[in-house]
């Protein structure tokens, strides 16, 4: 069998699909393959190990409609047309678990790097800034006893909620379309509608996913209806928010400041005013860059394939009911 990975990841997964005997290609380019070349090199494989960055939408997918499964190094998989894949009969797999308590840790990060202006702060001593102790500038806002809303209280947001309960006894508060009773038992979090999540938090951290449903949730609209003294952290995907909604907001003062790990576009353009706001922390999507969870990834996101050509199951399967079928 013949599988294509199309960056280059951790060797851990790519050292085991070699070690089954599948012969691997690992694209080594140190940027995403374009949609040509994705298809041209898939055409002449049978699986793939694609990245968040490769688009398996309709089009590709009925071109490829040859592949046996797709395995995503990512956990998230708004990239993936997963019901056309359902369709064409390909199971798709993902690398879900591994990465929560790094994404976690990140959006733990920014939210202290932006109560407390790390990011801005750092970059003014670079500019020569740094006089004498000022008693009433460079001040931040203190997290202790507030309010964290979780907008997609799944795996990465209750660690998120485990670091803010146990560091600064936060009250949590949620909304899902879904109830998380396990999380609501152990963390004592409460579900609320979205207005009283975009009103009640003082910490709203995003951690769901980008769909139809979530793409662009937080608008104009919504950062109005937050507290003038609220951070808004996101790790999970840029489309969640609208961006120059979120400028407005900021330059404004309708809220105090935000924390991106995740932007819209990617990568984000230098000369962009987030990256130059006092209450503002912007990192490059390194949610789950940990040399642990990459690792981890990597091994998932190649038993997925092995699995599935040697049992006929995608431990981590996104449309379980192709497998049944087969
Ligand atoms: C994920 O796993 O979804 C990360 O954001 C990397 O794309």
């Amino acid at each position: 069998m013949k599988i294509l990975v199309t960056r280059d990841i951790p060797e851990t997964g790519v050292a085991m699909l070699r070690k089954e005997g599948f012969n691997v290609t690992v694209m080594g380019y140190d940027k995403p393959l374009t949609a040509g070349e994705l298809k041209e090199a898939a055409k002449k494989n049978d699986a793939l190990l694609c990245l968040s960055a490769d688009k398996i939408n309709a089009e590709f997918l009925n071109e490829c409609k040859h592949l046996q499964v797709i395995s995503q190094f990512a956990v998230g998989y708004d990239n993936i047309n997963v019901p056309e894949a359902t369709k064409l009969g390909i199971p798709v797999g993902n690398t879900p678990d591994v990465l929560s308590d790094a994404t976690a840790d990140i959006a733990f990060g920014l939210m202290m790097a932006v109560s407390r202006k790390f990011f801005y702060l750092h970059k003014t001593i670079a500019k020569g800034e740094w006089s004498y102790f000022q008693p009433k500038k460079n001040l931040g806002i203190e997290i202790k006893g507030k309010t964290l809303g979780i907008f997609g209280l799944g795996r990465i947001g209750v660690e998120m909620a485990k670091r803010c309960k146990g560091a600064y006894n936060m009250s949590v508060i949620y909304h899902n379309r879904k109830r998380n009773e396990k999380a609501e038992k152990e963390l004592g979090a409460k579900w609320v509608t979205f207005d009283e999540l975009l009103q009640q938090s003082d910490v709203l951290s995003v951690h769901s996913v980008l769909s139809e449903e979530t793409k662009g949730i937080f608008n104009k609209a919504a950062f109005t209806k937050m507290k003038p003294n609220a951070i808004f952290i996101n790790t999970s995907r840029g489309g969640v928010h609208h961006e120059p909604d979120l400028i407005e907001a900021l330059n404004n003062g309708t809220i105090w400041g935000a924390g991106l790990d995740v932007t819209n576009p990617e990568p984000m353009l230098p000369d962009n005013p987030l990256l130059s706001m006092e209450s503002v922390a912007v990192l490059p999507h390194i949610g789950s860059g940990t040399v642990e969870a990459r690792d981890a990834m990597s091994r998932l996101a190649a038993e997925n394939i092995i699995e599935f050509y040697k049992n006929g199951n995608v431990p981590h399967c996104l449309n379980p009911e192709v497998l049944k079928k087969k």
